[in-house]
């Protein structure tokens, strides 16, 4: 076991600590990229945009937007008369507004249009939003079943329309920092990733206020169930939707999106998990929803294996860790850590403790006789952990919408488009079918559609 008065790994680990006494941690803050590579856009490359279902997400994603150089709003479509107020707010100006998207499509001044309604609404309007040659930015997840996901790629492709999907992670500065390290095989063989996130509060469990002016009167309900059983008015529904399954897929659909998009951005996987088997539950928020609090689910890909997880019962925040026969790569929150492994070769050391002490003296021996050790200092430090960090304040959103706005001028392909938020989405059907059905969940590409075992 011991060569002169030190273990190999204990040697290098004394040089690495040496190194490490006189080096500060490595920390590199990341720098943003533009939003466009010109100041000024001329009227006639102008990208004139409109908002369908403009209300939480809606609103929000108006003034990133209008960052692009080149954008303008042309109108917003809410089904809530009161957003009108808040999208104008959000504009910074008398931006026309109308109940009935289809009006938006008709206009030949509108170039692309932001589909943030309800998740059940979303093929509707991305299939008549593609059939009037309209470029869609729709957010996550695309879709709210599997044929709905396929009849959008479908109509996409049919109409040759640009399509970016809102999970915006994938357009991070840390995401494309990983996306290099992953690629660059620093990592070794990754077989195992793993992902979560986690909140504590009654907002991230979906139980958001209900506006005291919501009636009947101030809401479109017809055109907001359109697509989904028809009921009585009822405000719960249409504030919380992602708690029911006619309009949501809960933490699925809302989460595991992320998630999801982020390990296929990473890993460069453009296919859909093979398999899916949940477990969870419904412990705390049992206000009547249809989804559980806490999911956990395994997904198996041809060249590793994934788990994710969601929690509402624990403010544990999120994480996405990539697990190599080389390294480890975590990103948590606004960084991204690599912490190489030693993987030189090392004796033996727990299994001969069960040798007699001739064999195993001997055995050692001929270890180190095999394997000399470095010259003291001309070894590598491979143990130097690494992070990198987004500077205060950064948000993806602007450089997602960015990704987007640019493509709509360009023509160029987006990160995140039709098939890859598909491939997304499904991940999360697949995710749902396993925890409903008790079952593996077996995706099966030629009939596109998920089966059980
Ligand atoms: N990328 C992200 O981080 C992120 C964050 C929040 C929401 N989202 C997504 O954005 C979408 C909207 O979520 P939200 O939180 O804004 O929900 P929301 O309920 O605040 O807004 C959706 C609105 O769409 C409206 N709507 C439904 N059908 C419509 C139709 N046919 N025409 C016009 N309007 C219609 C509904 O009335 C509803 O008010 C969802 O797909 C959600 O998953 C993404």
């Amino acid at each position: 076991m011991v060569h002169g008065s030190l273990t190999r790994r204990q040697f290098i680990r004394v040089g690495a600590g040496a190194m490490a006494a006189s080096a500060a941690p490595k920390v590199t803050v990341l720098e943003p990229i533009p939003l466009s590579s010109a100041r000024v856009v001329s009227p006639s490359h102008m990208v004139r945009f409109a908002s369908l279902g403009t209300r939480l997400r809606g609103c929000e994603l108006l003034q990133p937007s209008l960052r692009v150089p080149g954008t303008e709003c042309l109108g917003v479509c809410p089904l809530y008369a009161s957003r009108h107020e808040a999208a104008r707010e959000a504009v910074k100006k008398d931006v026309s507004a109308m109940r009935d998207y289809r009006k938006i499509l008709d206009r030949k001044d509108v170039d692309a249009v932001i589909v943030a309604t309800t998740d059940h609404q979303h093929r509707k309007v991305v299939v008549d939003a593609c059939a009037a040659g309209k470029d869609v930015y729709c957010e996550k997840p695309m879709s709210h079943t599997v044929e709905d996901g396929f009849a959008m790629v479908d109509a996409a492709q049919k109409a040759n329309r640009m399509i970016q999907i809102g999970s915006q992670g994938i357009s991070s500065i840390l995401y494309a920092k990983a996306k290099e390290i992953f690629a660059s095989g620093r990592l070794g063989d990754v077989f195992m990733i793993e992902a979560y996130s986690d909140r504590n509060t009654a907002s991230g469990a979906w139980v958001y206020p209900i506006p005291p002016d919501a009636n009947e009167q101030t809401i479109d309900w017809n055109a907001f169930l359109d697509g989904a059983p028809k009921r009585p008015f009822d405000p719960v529904r249409l504030f919380r939707w992602r708690c029911f399954a006619d309009y949501g897929e809960g933490l699925a659909g809302d989460l595991f999106v992320h998630l999801i998009s982020g390990i296929h951005f990473i890993t460069g996987t453009n296919t859909i998990a093979q398999r899916a088997q949940s477990t969870g539950g419904l412990f705390r928020w049992k206000d009547g929803r249809d989804f559980p609090d806490v999911i956990e689910t395994f997904y198996d890909y041809p060249n590793f294996r994934v788990v994710l997880r969601c929690n509402l019962n624990n403010e544990g925040g999120g994480l996405l860790g990539f697990y190599g026969t080389k390294g480890t790569m975590v990103i948590k929150d606004s960084t991204l850590t690599v912490k190489p492994q030693d993987t030189r070769p090392q004796p033996e050391s727990y299994s001969i403790y069960g040798w007699p002490a001739k064999l195993r003296e001997e055995y050692l021996k001929k270890w180190h006789e095999e394997n000399p050790l470095p010259a003291p200092l001309d070894f590598r430090v491979d143990e130097e952990v690494e992070t990198f960090a987004t500077p205060p304040g950064y948000d993806p959103v602007p450089d997602h919408q960015a990704n987007f706005f640019n493509a709509v001028r360009s023509r160029k392909p987006v990160v995140e488009n039709e098939v890859f938020g598909n491939n997304a989405a499904v991940g999360c059907h697949l995710a749902n079918y396993a925890y409903f059905s008790r079952s593996v969940a077996v995706w099966d590409q030629g009939a596109r559609k998920i089966t059980r075992s």
